[in-house]
């Protein structure tokens, strides 16, 4: 598929007016995507868990203007509150969605919008937040274009949201998704994130993510900053090549439910994904020394005990501790003992795979 193929054809009525919500998820990598092209083209493919708790619900009210207006008309209220911090970023994404959906400027719409997680928890909610919103308009489109199956609205949501933010793509479906195209991967595209292809071990698909909240503020360096410095990068090229390779080993580990090699490639990416930080040109260190010694506790944990626990990371401080279901008991006895005195006032949050996003009625 191309951009083409997301082009909305002519000649349809849209509503007069009307309202859509959607809830969808956040998501965590396991091969991380750092680095970027124009428009928002990855430069080397991912993968992610789906999650289920961590969600953004938005609403979407539109309104039919008298007259189309020069630029967007929108209001925003977050948690109850308007929001205007949070407009340009908004603005940007209807910029680059606008060829895609054109009735964008003949409404007024109100976007109300909140999020499951505490907004200064560290928890990015750019992908759920995109990943809704472009859920919500993705309704307008289907109220009146007939022809658009199930398959092809969640693949366009896909894609639009990954023009508000890269990850968001990897926000509608669930439980494993993979946005970037990798020669082995059928179906797999540049362009939107696909249900990954191949059979997953039960044991996979039970995954569950605690996530540590270290430190709850701004990030120093944001993630659009970040993924810019991998330009010029000199490890860039070997980094790209490596996550191909991590994708192509893991659809065996996948199948088999193989933990330990699991684990090797999910660590090693969350920590190359930091090694970039602290190698780009400027440096820079989203870590926390709180980070290093949940990392530490972990691999002490499961030498000593031979629970299949492990971490990865965000562009952030915060730790997503990841296990199986069958470690369930054990691995939450042991966070509470030995990693929350390492969260920011003991705060965490108890997340698992999720199902993808899902359409509320009002
Ligand atoms: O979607 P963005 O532009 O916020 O970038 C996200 C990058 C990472 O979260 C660090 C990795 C990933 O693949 O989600």
């Amino acid at each position: 598929m191309t951009e083409k193929d997301f082009i909305v054809p002519s000649g349809l009525e849209y509503p007069k007016n009307g309202k859509s919500i959607w809830k969808a998820p956040s998501n965590i990598a396991l091969v991380k995507y750092w680095g970027k092209k124009p428009d928002q083209i990855p430069a080397n493919p991912s993968i992610s868990f789906t999650l289920d708790a961590c969600a953004t619900k938005t609403s979407l009210a539109f309104e039919k203007q008298e007259q189309i207006s020069s630029g967007f008309s929108f209001d925003l209220i977050f948690e109850g509150k308007p929001k205007e911090d949070f407009k340009p970023k908004i603005t940007t994404f209807f910029e680059r969605i606008l060829p895609y959906l054109p009735f964008l400027k003949e409404y007024h719409f109100t976007i109300e919008t909140s999020n499951s997680f505490p907004h200064s928890s560290g928890i990015a909610s750019s992908a759920s937040g995109m990943a809704a919103l472009a859920l919500c308009l993705m309704s307008i489109e289907r109220a009146v274009n007939h022809k658009m199956d199930e398959e092809f609205f969640r693949k366009k949501a896909s894609f639009l949201a990954r023009l508000g933010s890269g990850s968001a793509c990897r926000s509608i479906e669930g439980d494993l998704v993979q946005w970037g195209k990798h020669i082995d991967i059928p179906h797999s595209s540049d362009l939107f994130g696909i249900n990954y292809p191949f059979e997953i071990h039960p044991t996979i698909k039970k995954y569950h993510d605690t996530i540590l909240l270290v430190h709850k503020g701004e990030k120093t360096v944001s993630s659009t900053v970040g993924h810019g410095l991998m330009k010029n990068h000199p490890f860039a090229e070997k980094r790209f090549e490596q996550a191909h390779q991590n994708l192509d080993r893991l659809k065996g580990i996948f199948f088999e439910g193989n933990l330990d090699d699991f684990i090797q490639i999910v660590e090693s990416e969350a920590l190359t994904l930091h090694a970039m930080m602290m190698t780009s040109q400027p440096y820079f260190i989203l870590m926390h020394p709180h980070t290093l010694q949940i990392i530490n506790k972990i691999w002490e944990f499961r030498k000593a005990t031979n629970t299949p626990i492990c971490f990865t990371l965000d562009a952030g401080a915060n730790v997503h501790v990841l296990y199986p279901e069958y470690v369930k008991e054990r691995a939450i006895q042991f966070i509470q003992d030995e990693l929350v005195v390492y969260c920011e006032n003991g705060h965490y949050l108890c997340d698992r795979i999720g199902e993808g996003a899902r359409e509320l009625k009002s």
